[in-house]
């Protein structure tokens, strides 16, 4: 009977700590503002497990900290821009596949892995910039037409069948071996997305 203890608590908890985290940036309607959303959603932007393959150069992260670059010196290899699914595998004969597989390796020290593994365009590079230059470099970005979160959030033009979210943000939430991973879950992410978006992509003060 353990378990249904632990449970009932973690619900107390919850409820009683989300009121005061609310009030924060609440609007006389008593929406959250759009810049309170993106500051939660940065939580995870700014996690390792996604930071890693999001550099502003061209080597993948490894471990917990971004000044941590990938071992045996690999290299982004061709670059495409984002939508374009061709760029970022890697350097030939230092392929990302080489390696890594579709799935994450089970040994210690073995890769982790998810279907087309490779580092994210320049242009979607944010290691190192705050939470308000990076909402402000995705709308930017989406200023000019690029489809900047099309793969996290469902977009208006685009049917329930063929649109999901690509695996390798998904991954990051079952990394493998004991890598953590975000402090807030998926579908709670793409809900403060979807809010931002909704509430006018507003950004946080620098
Ligand atoms: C293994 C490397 C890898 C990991 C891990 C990863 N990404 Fe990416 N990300 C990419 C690549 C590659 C693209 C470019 C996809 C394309 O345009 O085809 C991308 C594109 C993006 C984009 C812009 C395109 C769009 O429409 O969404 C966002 C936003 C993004 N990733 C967020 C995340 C978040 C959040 C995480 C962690 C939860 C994450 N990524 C984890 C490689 C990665
Ligand atoms: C020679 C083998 C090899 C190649 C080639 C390689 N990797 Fe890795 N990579 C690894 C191993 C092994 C790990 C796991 C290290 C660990 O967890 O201690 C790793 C870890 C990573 C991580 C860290 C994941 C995390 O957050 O914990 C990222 C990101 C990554 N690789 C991206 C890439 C990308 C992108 C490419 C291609 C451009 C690539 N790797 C090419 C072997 C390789």
């Amino acid at each position: 009977m353990r378990r249904p203890i632990g449970l009932a608590v973690v619900v107390v908890v919850t409820i009683a700590a989300a009121p005061a985290q609310r009030s924060a940036a609440e609007d006389t309607q008593g929406n959250v503002a759009a810049s309170e959303l993106f500051l939660r959603a940065f939580a995870v932007f700014s996690h390792p497990r996604c930071s890693n393959c999001h550099p502003r150069d061209d080597q993948p992260r490894q471990g917990t900290s971004m000044r941590h670059v990938h071992a045996m010196n690999v290299q982004r290899g061709r670059e495409k821009t984002v939508g374009d699914g061709a760029g970022g595998y890697g350097r030939p004969g230092m392929e990302c596949r080489t390696c890594h597989e579709a799935s994450n390796g089970t040994l210690p020290g073995s890769p982790p892995g998810a279907l087309n593994w490779r580092l994210a365009p320049k242009e979607m590079g944010w290691d190192g910039l705050t939470a308000s230059e990076l909402c402000t470099h995705f709308n930017d970005l989406a200023a000019r037409g690029v489809p900047v979160m099309d793969h996290i959030v469902k977009p208006d033009d685009k049917a329930n069948a063929e649109w999901k979210i690509d695996p390798l943000v998904k991954w990051a939430w079952e990394p493998g071996l004991d890598r953590d991973f975000p402090p807030v879950s998926l579908p709670e992410f793409t809900d403060l997305l979807r809010g931002w978006k909704k509430a006018g992509s507003g950004c946080p003060p620098k």
